[in-house]
């Protein structure tokens, strides 16, 4: 059990025999720890409640306490907060019982649940750019944090392979190559194996099919067309989407692994094709859906909406589905699959089409109310000029560029700061390549999510400050301390009490590990680990600073310190694998 919840259930216990509800116990950091370490606040609302004097309480919830050794100082603090300081043998026994945990203290969750985290999202066709970044690096932190916490979780990839560009793709195609078996609808031989195109040529084809269909009517028609037929199975369409599929997939599978991001599930929208037709009857049978200008639509509007909420859209007048469709019976499959909370990590943007979706998968039945559905918004990321970052021509920057922009970065970086400077090439390559993206995710993931942001390389990838390298730098010197020490041949031994204060302040601060990844959770929001784990950092050169390991005479003292370092490096890997940031072996 962690510090904090082994001091609430102590103080619940006092509160309980003062007869009160045990949650005032709940015992939290300390906001003045020049005072004392913890507190606990719950007699004010308690004794207001109860209609008691709050000191009065306090003093109760004091004198009922059990096991007092634990206990440097208590006291009641103006209207009536306790404020609490422990000894530094308690603290001791706490930092020794998370070095012994395989979990570093990380209890499980209550209750556990199967959780499937939906991002990335690029949709089939085209190459990833910046914009599908986002999605990446949050989404993949939020997955590795739900099960860093003890949930069961997948990440899938939900790709947009279903929709309208597809229909586009193919039209693009036939005015390219009309010859091409797919699209001569009396074909009944074999299609080709070979797909007879790569993802750059559809990259290159969707601008300008989306350009015509939007300029002209009989071109949109054609594609519209298309997709219905896609959508009913028109084999040739089909042949060329699966080319489409494998192509855009293949390229995909590459960008994600060099980004550290690995699905579970690598589904679309095509997935649930199967599902549509049924779903769409089923809602309709129920008079939930309904015929409105020859769509079918469903109404999510609700008496208590202050802006304008448009029905949810099933098919269009021609019987052809949406990107609405697809969510809801995604939903509908999600549920089916036991999943007990989805969590979208999609564009702030798609705001109103995932409240839409939730509330006809409420109306519908098909996500009763215990199953969560949450759409994970976040932000945009800037250029220097604040406007959605662009390529110096103005284009939208494709991912692999990107990389190539930040691990160039680091790799001056490293240059300037001396650092890797005689490693075989093969290596200094590897840990540029480690860095530039450490730099790129701490800097995204540590703004809140749903905030935008600027790119700024100069900073993020700085060795200095709230920074990826800083804190990459911070675990290869933890590596090299512990190396040293074994090559000395000392080895770490239990952890004893603390006795300077930055060794005590770096105690304190370890121990909240279990409640940060547990407010991280309950926020799903991975900037509360990135602004921790600098904490970690920072008071672990302090307590380094303060504390001479390899000449300390006290071999105690010395092994309890040479713990001390290796917890410190668990939970700093801990933290960063969480944000998904790998720490090289040395630098
Ligand atoms: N493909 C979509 C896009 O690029 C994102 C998909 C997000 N997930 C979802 N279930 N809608 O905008």
């Amino acid at each position: 059990m962690s510090l904090l919840k082994d001091l609430s259930q102590r103080f619940g216990d006092a509160f309980e025999a003062a007869g009160i509800d045990r949650s005032a116990g709940l015992v939290v950091p300390s906001q003045r720890p020049e005072l004392a370490q913890y507190q606990c606040n719950g007699a004010l609302a308690a004794a207001k409640r109860a209609g008691r004097n709050p000191r009065d309480l306090a003093q109760a919830v004091l004198d009922g306490l059990t096991d007092r050794g634990i206990y440097a100082s208590l006291d009641i603090a103006g209207p009536g907060f306790i404020n609490i300081t422990v000894t530094d043998e308690y603290l001791a026994g706490n930092a020794q019982a998370m070095e012994e945990d395989a979990r570093c203290g990380i209890g499980a969750p209550d209750p556990k649940l199967k959780v499937i985290v939906d991002y990335g999202g690029p949709n089939m066709s085209k190459s990833m750019h910046v914009g599908h970044l986002r999605a990446s690096i949050i989404g993949e932190s939020l997955k590795r944090l739900f099960r860093v916490a003890g949930h069961e979780v997948d990440g899938d990839i939900h790709m947009g392979d279903w929709g309208m560009p597809i229909g586009q793709l193919i039209i693009e195609l036939e005015r390219h190559q009309p010859d091409l078996p797919y699209f001569d609808a009396d074909f009944t031989g074999q299609y080709p194996e070979d797909s007879p195109v790569t993802l750059d040529d559809l990259s290159e084809m969707y601008p300008v099919v989306v350009d015509r269909c939007k300029n002209e009517p009989e071109e949109a028609e054609r594609a519209r067309q298309a997709t219905f037929d896609l959508q009913n199975g028109r084999p040739g369409y089909l042949a060329l989407w699966r080319h489409y599929h494998d192509v855009s997939v293949a390229e995909q599978k590459k960008d994600f692994a060099a980004l550290g991001v690995e699905f579970d599930l690598w589904r679309g929208e095509s997935t649930v094709h199967d599902r549509l037709a049924p779903l769409v009857d089923r809602l309709t049978e129920d008079g939930l859906a309904v015929e409105s200008d020859g769509a079918i639509v469903v109404q999510v509007e609700k008496d208590s909406d202050k802006t304008e909420m448009p029905p949810l859209l099933l098919t269009r007048s021609d019987g052809s589905y949406l990107y609405s469709t697809t969510d809801l019976a995604t939903l509908d499959q999600r549920v089916e699959e036991g999943y007990d909370l989805v969590l979208y990590v999609v564009d702030a943007r798609q705001g109103l089409h995932f409240e839409q979706v939730f509330r006809a998968a409420r109306l519908a039945g098909i996500a009763p109310e215990p199953v969560g559905m949450e759409h994970t918004a976040f932000g945009t990321v800037n250029g220097p000029d604040g406007t959605p970052f662009k390529t110096r021509e103005g284009g939208v920057l494709r991912l692999a560029d990107l990389m190539k922009i930040v691990t160039d970065a680091a790799r001056a970086r490293l240059d300037e700061a001396e650092i890797a400077q005689d490693y075989p090439d093969e290596e200094r390559d590897r840990i540029a390549r480690q860095v530039g993206l450490g730099a790129l995710k701490f800097g995204d993931l540590s703004n809140h999510r749903t905030s935008n942001y600027i790119f700024d390389l100069d900073r993020f990838t700085s060795f200095e400050g709230k920074t990826g390298p800083y804190l990459q730098y911070g675990a290869v010197r933890i590596k090299s301390i512990l190396r040293r020490a074994g090559e000395a041949g000392l080895t770490p031994g239990p952890i004893v009490a603390p006795t300077v204060d930055q060794e005590r302040g770096l105690i304190l601060r370890l121990l909240l590990l279990p409640e940060v990844i547990e407010r991280a959770v309950d926020v799903r929001a991975p900037n509360v680990l990135t602004e921790y784990a600098y904490e970690v950092a920072t008071d672990f050169n302090r307590f380094y600073e303060a504390c001479h390991i390899l000449r300390e005479e006290d071999p105690i003292r010395q092994a309890s310190w040479l713990s001390l370092v290796d917890l410190t490096l668990r939970v700093l890997t801990l933290l960063l694998d969480t944000l998904g940031i790998e720490v090289p072996e040395r630098m």
